[in-house]
């Protein structure tokens, strides 16, 4: 139930009369903030009143006598310059929770037609180890995901692993030359991981050593921008060009001050390896590190035996890595097909953008030029090596032929941006124009302090350690003896266990969704455990009460399936307020799909939690004034307790009985 899409069919019959095309007016339907102008506004009348040179107020009178929206609404009343207020009747909202207790679905209608949506997400890069980063293309992959699939959409997902990269270079290259066969036998998943973390590490010495060298030079010239700057402010006289001056102050400053930050964070690379005597040693003795890297990887993708046969032998480890992740935050794919699925047909494709004379050879790359792009999108190196976007091209091709998809979501990281407009522009040159491809972009993780989050050593914090910590501070938050002691009959232990794994990992999902996907923001996990706010423990805490109150009547939340058929009216505003957020549940969704953001979902889970506790500090359930309310009552219960974990489990997120 779309309830502004129900008021829109009828807005739209109304407005026949005044304008040719009424559904951009009759969609102006807008939730309002405050009861007191209803529950819904529709703002139509003022854009077109200017549009057919009526006053506006009158045309609201004149639209209000020809609208028919009596089944669901008080009369609408007209307020300030043109606005239609609606009041959704008492029972009508009645009799729509009667229809919502006997849907699973919560009364959210199947898409007509359907869509076949692929996602494409997580994808991290194998071999190395995941991190913070990671989470979010996941967590908001998956989301959308599920999302759709509720909706009614034909969903694909896909995880397009970077499993055929550089990392493998620096695997091979760390096995060869440092590692120990006995221990990687073993111990493969973290011999592997300290593999890959030295020799990046001797290959981040290398280039900071590099860039250390021009820096200074940087620096002064940086600094000597700000004095400048700041003596033109000085001389600047009229208010106009003090603006400007004041403007060149504060760019110069942001530069130099991230230049200062990247000097701090090449200090941190080059005294992490200089204060360490083997270390030292070490990198002497690979001064070429990076490029015999690359030469490993080429290898590698020649089909050199010695080096497929590494990979071979790795890729399982580095996938059961991976999945361990995906297990602990209940995420699985429909495919996962790497990077390496393509890699036979990454000459064919670049053969064919030849023969469409789409690409051309560039000082012995090949290239393809886009008009809208300074920059061409290189699909095959001067070497000989195939790259990135050569793979999604690839990628892209063999999607539309296996799956025949309406629409591809890319769900990575905003960085990634350009990438995906020259992508997407290619896709259109070679005649993918029916399939709509969307970068579903998304910020980066930072740290409290602002800025990506890091661990002390610089190297970014792994995803398992995030996940371990955060299971333990929900078990401090929320199995806290004080807490946990009120709940009878007393938890056992498997249970205790069980409400700090899912609260300690919801809580991270739900943070990172709760942000809009393109902002950045600060991973705080005391924030992200409590128990008040906008987090998945006070939503699930919700729920855990909704069941409460379930098992002290003795009911199951399908047991209860009626509302008496007297009760027409609410009895107190806090069911009321409930129940139309019980009925909006498909809006959040439509929302979720229009921006494909899952934000516009924890937002209203929020919004039902806060509704849902002012119902319980006001309204007795099981000691109701009648047995009327309390059937009312009861149905609001379980209701609450099916949208929240419905909803919950669109986000990937699960619900515990009682926390
Ligand atoms: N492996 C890539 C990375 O970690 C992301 C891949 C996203 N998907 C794609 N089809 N390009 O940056």
């Amino acid at each position: 139930m779309h309830l502004p899409n129900l008021l829109s069919v009828r807005f739209t019959e109304a407005l026949k009369a005044f304008v040719d095309d009424p559904a951009p007016f009759a969609s102006m339907i807008r939730a309002t903030n405050d009861p007191k102008f209803g529950d819904y506004q529709a703002n139509c009348a003022m854009p077109l009143s200017k549009q057919i040179g009526k006053n506006p107020r009158e045309l609201a009178t004149e639209i209000v006598a020809s609208l028919d929206v009596n089944e669901f609404c008080e009369p609408p009343e007209i307020a300030g310059p043109g606005f239609i207020n609606l009041r959704l009747k008492d029972s009508f909202l009645m009799q729509s929770l009667r229809d919502m207790l006997a849907d699973e679905r919560c009364l959210v209608s199947i898409a007509d037609p359907k869509r076949k949506i692929i996602v494409d997400f997580s994808s991290p890069n194998v071999a190395k180890p995941m991190h913070v980063g990671h989470i979010r293309s996941t967590v908001i992959g998956d989301a959308i995901a599920r999302t759709l699939a509720f909706l009614g959409h034909d969903v694909l997902t896909d995880n397009h692993l970077g499993d055929w990269g550089t990392q493998f270079g620096i695997i091979i290259y760390g096995y060869k030359h440092f590692g120990d066969p006995d221990q990687v036998a073993k111990n493969p998943v973290p011999e592997l991981a300290s593999l890959y973390r030295l020799v990046n590490q001797l290959i981040e010495y290398r280039k900071a050593k590099r860039s250390s060298q021009e820096l200074p030079t940087q620096l002064a010239e940086a600094k000597a921008e700000v004095v400048t700057a700041e003596q033109t402010l000085q001389n600047a006289g009229d208010p106009k060009s003090q603006k400007s001056a004041k403007k060149s102050v504060a760019s110069a400053k942001k530069k130099l001050d991230s230049l200062e930050t990247q000097a701090e964070s090449l200090r941190e690379k080059i005294d992490s390896v200089e204060s360490n005597p083997a270390l030292l040693a070490q990198a002497n003795a690979h001064p070429e590190v990076a490029s015999a890297v690359l030469q490993e990887t080429v290898k590698l993708h020649q089909g050199d035996a010695e080096n497929l046969e590494l990979w071979t032998k790795f890729l399982p480890y580095c996938k059961d890595e991976i999945n361990r992740i995906y297990n602990r935050l209940n995420v699985t794919f429909d495919y996962t097909l790497g990077e390496s699925f393509y890699h036979s047909m990454l000459g064919p494709v670049v053969e064919d953008l030849e023969k469409r004379g789409l690409a051309s050879d560039s000082e012995g790359a090949v290239c393809v030029f886009l008009d809208e792009f300074n920059a061409p999108m290189i699909v095959r190196k001067k070497d000989g090596a195939f790259l990135y976007a050569t793979t999604d091209i690839a990628t892209l091709k063999y999607r539309l032929e296996e799956f025949n998809p309406d629409e591809i979501l890319y769900v990575v990281d905003s960085r990634q941006s350009e990438h995906f407009e020259k992508l997407f522009a290619v896709a259109r040159k070679i005649g993918m124009e029916d399939v709509k491809m969307v970068h579903v972009n998304f910020g980066t993780v930072l740290g409290e302090n602002g800025k990506p989050l890091k661990t002390r050593s610089g190297t970014l914090i792994g995803l398992e350690g995030l996940l371990d910590d955060a299971v333990d501070r929900a078990r401090e938050v929320v199995c806290n003896p004080e807490r946990i002691e009120k709940i009878d009959p007393p938890m056992d232990d498997e249970e205790r266990e069980l409400v700090a794994q899912t609260v300690g990992i919801s809580a991270i999902k739900y943070a990172d969704l709760s942000h809009h996907r393109t902002s950045d923001y600060s991973f705080s996990l005391d924030k992200m455990v409590a128990l008040e706010g906008n987090t998945a423990a006070y939503v699930q805490y919700a729920y855990a009460r909704t069941q409460g109150i379930l098992r002290k009547a003795g009911m199951t939340e399908s047991e209860v399936t009626a509302i008496d058929a007297d009760l027409s009216e609410f009895t107190h505003p806090a069911e009321r307020a409930l129940a139309i957020k019980l009925l909006r549940f498909e809006e959040a969704l439509a929302s979720v799909h229009q921006d494909y953001a899952p934000n516009a979902l924890v937002d209203y889970l929020y919004e039902t939690a806060k509704a849902y506790a002012v119902f319980n500090d006001n309204c007795h359930v099981l000691k109701a004034e009648s047995e009327a309310i309390t059937s009312l009552r009861l149905a609001l219960v379980a209701l609450t307790g099916r949208v929240i974990r419905v909803a919950l489990s669109l986000l990937g997120i699960r619900v515990v009985a009682r926390m």
